[in-house]
């Protein structure tokens, strides 16, 4: 039984495989429309979200399964003082496979060691959301056609956002990879991805704080948003949420198959203005964590459809 707490619990050999599946999943859907009939995905969310749930749950019944859960920490026994070891057990007797995201890093690998049945991290504090990397990756890979020999951008909130720590880490696996992290001072990579998986695996990158100085080498630009719920008072976030605005005048400075990518929720910094802009990739990555999460409930489940 396996579970899924980073993406580095893929190998780049079962990423690939995972990532041609949700390629057929994408091209052949009616095939695997009963391919989990009797199975069942739980989807513990102690964390608000719209996508991640909603993509899983989709996931499972696009599979022919069924979905069970909660979608806030006040619905569940959480709000008596159930702790998340005791809530798996018995989840472990309902559901066959399981998604948790939880405010608590290291929450879902907790949750993981008590389980009777496959863990998939959805998403814990500020650290990892494996499942987001590889919508990421399935997006980045159909559309430029390659995950090596790339400039990203990454910008915004990379102190707090778990997206980018998960994304950086996979990346790296791959040739040639370079990075521009854009950000606010006080927003700036943590250490344990800057020092333990930049600077250790010796992958260029810069940190610059102006969008504008990066846009024109950028073969993709990551955005995210200001992580509103991580910071410890008001006022440094609103000092810091409108700090990027990405909008049509920027976009003239990058190259014109430059992708944009954005795990979602927006707020301010993207303009709605670019979202007609054929770069603009962001809800087309909405709809790929779809095929994605069904590829890993197969894989996880060990369901294999000819
Ligand atoms: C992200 C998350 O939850 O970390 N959202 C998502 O799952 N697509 C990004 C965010 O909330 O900013």
């Amino acid at each position: 039984m396996r579970h899924i707490m980073s993406p580095l619990d893929l190998s780049v050999e079962e990423l690939d495989q995972l990532l041609d599946l949700a390629n057929d999943i994408e091209k052949n859907p009616e095939k695997y429309a009963h391919a989990c009939a009797g199975k069942k995905l739980a989807t513990l969310f102690y964390e608000p979200s719209t996508r991640t749930r909603l993509s899983f749950e989709a996931a499972m019944l696009n599979l022919g399964g069924s979905v069970l859960g909660f979608s806030s920490a006040d619905s569940s026994s959480a709000a008596k003082g159930e702790s998340v070891a005791d809530t798996i057990r018995v989840t472990s007797c309902y559901a066959d496979i399981c998604a948790i995201r939880h405010p608590k890093e290291g929450a879902p690998l907790v949750a993981s060691m008590a389980s009777s049945i496959p863990v998939i991290n959805a998403g814990d504090g500020g650290h990892q959301h494996p499942t987001q990397t590889l919508t990421d990756l399935l997006t980045i890979r159909s559309l430029k056609g390659r995950l090596g020999d790339l400039t990203i951008g990454l910008c915004g909130d990379l102190k707090f956002g778990r997206t980018v720590h998960s994304l950086i880490q996979a990346l790296v696996r791959y040739p040639n990879v370079k990075f521009i992290l854009i950000s606010p001072e006080e927003l700036r990579l943590p250490s344990y991805i800057r020092d333990g998986v930049l600077n250790k695996q010796q992958i260029p990158y810069k940190e610059v704080e102006r969008l504008e100085d990066a846009l024109p080498e950028l073969d993709l630009l990551y955005m995210t948003r200001v992580q509103k719920e991580r910071f410890f008072n008001e006022e440094d976030y609103v000092r810091m949420k409108d700090f990027y605005i990405l909008d049509k005048a920027k976009l003239e400075l990058a190259k014109p198959d430059m992708y944009i990518l954005h795990p979602l929720p927006r707020v301010n910094e993207i303009a709605v203005e670019v979202d007609s802009d054929p770069r603009a990739a962001y809800f087309r990555q909405a709809q790929y964590g779809v095929y994605v999460r069904m590829a890993l409930i197969l894989t996880l489940l060990e369901v294999k459809v000819c």
